[in-house]
């Protein structure tokens, strides 16, 4: 009696040991997969305590692994920590194996975590992909890391859904619906049984999978469509930069033009005021002809020598205008010098008949521009 006590304890520390080497690493064999699980299940302390508490729930685990085991030899379990998205850890059994959906289409790795809270919450299912099998893009029910979310698991529900009828809908899923193989809309309605003959959960997986591939096409061309407009947008908003500035030209223009016409409107004023205080008329009503006598030489001869010394001033213009002609090649040199001549015989003509009429000092005044 001793005797087998102490190898029973023996049995189970041995037990212990290997889980402990084998720890994440699935054990082969039926039964020794029972003793696991039950071994695993009757641990309460220690670093490899399971996180499940209620017998009731241990003894519906028990029953559902094994059940699973039995029906799907190629699942073995295991245990190891799982951390939630929340970032919980907790340590959980999983049941990890290969779905063989047919032949010539690649076998699909497959962990089955058991939540905590199993069998009222679902189990949390991975497809694992390598680098030669990666998840085909837009799966309807598995994403790129493996995280699966089937119907089945959607609508989970105690009693009434166990690991087993899982696997089985797994396996009729991912054989409609490859992970690894990219497979069209189309090709996700082959293999489904006529719609009369399929039943409720098949119709459901099938509307759902089919439901997936139209929203995914759709968001696809929503996507194409967001892209066209935005594009558009940045071109509209280029355009109405450039308008906008064309915009401010004309503005700044018009405040210009506004401005010169107000300065223009100022300046008539101004001329109109002067013209008004200066008018020749009310002048001339004013202080009558001496107005006009006032630039008039009294006598013939005053008129005379006041006509000499106009002509004599012209001709000095004439031929200063004549000087800055040439000096900027108006006027050839040869021209320059026979109108020269013209004027100096007028001038000295001129200076003849000053002379005359009123003496030498008449030229003086003349050279000193004094003579008024
Ligand atoms: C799993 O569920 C199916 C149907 O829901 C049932 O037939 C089967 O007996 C259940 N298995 C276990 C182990 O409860
Ligand atoms: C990838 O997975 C497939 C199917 O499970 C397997 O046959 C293959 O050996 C794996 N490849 C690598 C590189 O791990
Ligand atoms: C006319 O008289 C002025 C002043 O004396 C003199 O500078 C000028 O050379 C004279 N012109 C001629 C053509 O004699």
């Amino acid at each position: 009696m001793v005797f087998f006590f102490f190898f029973f304890f023996f049995f189970l520390l041995a037990i212990c040991q290997l889980s402990i080497l084998i720890k994440n690493q699935p054990l082969m064999g039926s039964s020794t997969s029972v003793q696991f699980v039950e071994t695993a299940l009757s641990r309460t302390t220690g670093p490899f305590a399971l996180s499940y508490t209620d017998p009731n729930q241990k003894w519906l685990i028990r029953k559902h692994l094994l059940s699973l085991l039995q029906e799907y030899p190629a699942f073995s379990p295991s245990f190891g920590t799982f951390t939630h998205n929340d970032g919980t850890a907790v340590n959980l059994f999983y049941a990890s194996g290969e779905l063989h959906i047919s032949n010539g289409r690649p076998p699909i790795p497959l962990i089955i975590w058991l939540h905590e809270n199993y069998p009222f919450m679902p189990p949390m299912v991975f497809v694992s992909p390598n680098s030669t099998y990666p998840i085909h893009p837009r799966h309807p029910f598995v994403d790129p890391c493996g995280a699966t979310a089937s119907p089945y698991l959607q609508t989970w529900i105690h009693p009434g859904c166990n690991l087993s009828k899982l696997v089985h809908n797994l396996i009729r899923l991912f054989s409609q619906d490859h992970p690894f193989l990219s497979s069209s809309s189309s090709s996700s309605v082959r293999g489904f049984s006529h719609p009369s003959l399929a039943s409720k959960r098949e119709a459901l997986d099938h509307l759902v999978g089919s439901l997936h591939y139209d929203i995914g096409a759709l968001t696809a061309k929503t996507m194409e469509e967001i892209e066209r407009l935005s594009k558009f947008k940045v071109e509209m908003v280029k355009r109405v930069d450039s308008t906008r500035r064309i915009i401010d030209g004309l503005d700044h223009e018009k405040l210009i033009l506004k401005g010169r016409v107000s300065e223009l409107v100022e300046e008539a004023d101004m001329v109109l005021n002067w013209l008004k205080v200066n008018d020749r008329e009310i002048w001339v009503a004013k202080i009558g002809d001496e107005i006009e006598n006032a630039f008039e030489a009294v006598g013939d001869d005053s008129n005379e020598v006041l006509d000499c010394l106009a002509a004599d001033k012209a001709i000095e213009d004439s031929i200063y205008a004549l000087d800055k002609a040439v000096e900027q090649g108006v006027v050839s040199s040869s021209d320059y010098i026979r109108q020269v001549r013209v004027l100096a015989r007028e001038q000295f003509k001129n200076n003849a008949t000053l002379l005359k009429l009123r003496g030498p000092t008449m030229l003086h005044c003349l050279d000193d521009s004094k003579l008024f």
